[in-house]
């Protein structure tokens, strides 16, 4: 059999794990595996783990730790975020996001629109970027929730989200962003 040269484009959709992370992960999968939220000792004693985990993440994007909840994955923590500023702002019915968001969103917010609600899919240009006009003139006073992803997964194209982020405080609105393409990339500051 002839020696083959594989090489792997899919980086940003799935990533080799990092031999310094499954070192980190192995004792927690082979001895320590209890439920940290758990009254007795093998369990609870996790807790401080978790915790660690916690202030390292937050560390990491400049946060409170008490501002960091884990999910099972991205599709999750974008599904939770809209969901969060539906829930909490009931009378706001309107969602304002891109049409080149991960289909995790884009499903998410077909969902929602079959739900009654009321979606804005913003176009791109022909190079990828977002018209911020555009998007400014977009939020409304039902607005819930605008969501701009940060790095595109196809694309690469990067949006421009603390100028996003500026206009909807300007304009009283919740802003999330999707940084799963980014993170571990390039310095994130959530402040
Ligand atoms: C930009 C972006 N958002 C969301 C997701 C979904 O993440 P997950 O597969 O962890 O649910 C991905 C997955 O690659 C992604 O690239």
């Amino acid at each position: 059999m002839t020696e083959q040269t594989v090489y792997y484009f899919d980086n940003n959709a799935t990533t080799r794990v990092a031999p310094e992370v499954i070192d980190a992960m192995l004792p927690f999968l082979r001895e320590y595996w209890g439920n940290p939220s758990s009254a007795y000792h093998f369990g609870h004693r996790l807790a401080k783990d978790v915790e660690e985990a916690r202030a390292k993440v937050a560390a990491f994007i400049n946060a409170d730790p008490r501002e960091i909840v884990f999910t099972s994955c991205g599709t999750e923590s974008n599904n939770s975020a809209l969901h969060s500023a539906l829930v909490t702002h009931p009378e706001k019915r309107h969602v304002l996001t891109t049409s080149v968001e991960h289909s995790a969103n884009i499903k998410f917010c077909d969902y929602l629109q079959k739900q009654g609600y009321a979606l804005t899919l913003l176009p791109v240009e022909s190079d990828g970027s977002l018209d911020l006009h555009l998007l400014e003139q977009s939020i409304r006073p039902d607005t819930a929730i605008v969501s701009v992803m940060w790095a595109n997964n196809e694309t690469g194209v990067m949006f421009p989200v603390e100028e996003v982020a500026a206009i909807c405080r300007s304009k009283g609105t919740l802003f999330y962003t999707d940084v799963v393409q980014t993170a571990g990339k390039i310095k994130i500051d959530v402040k």
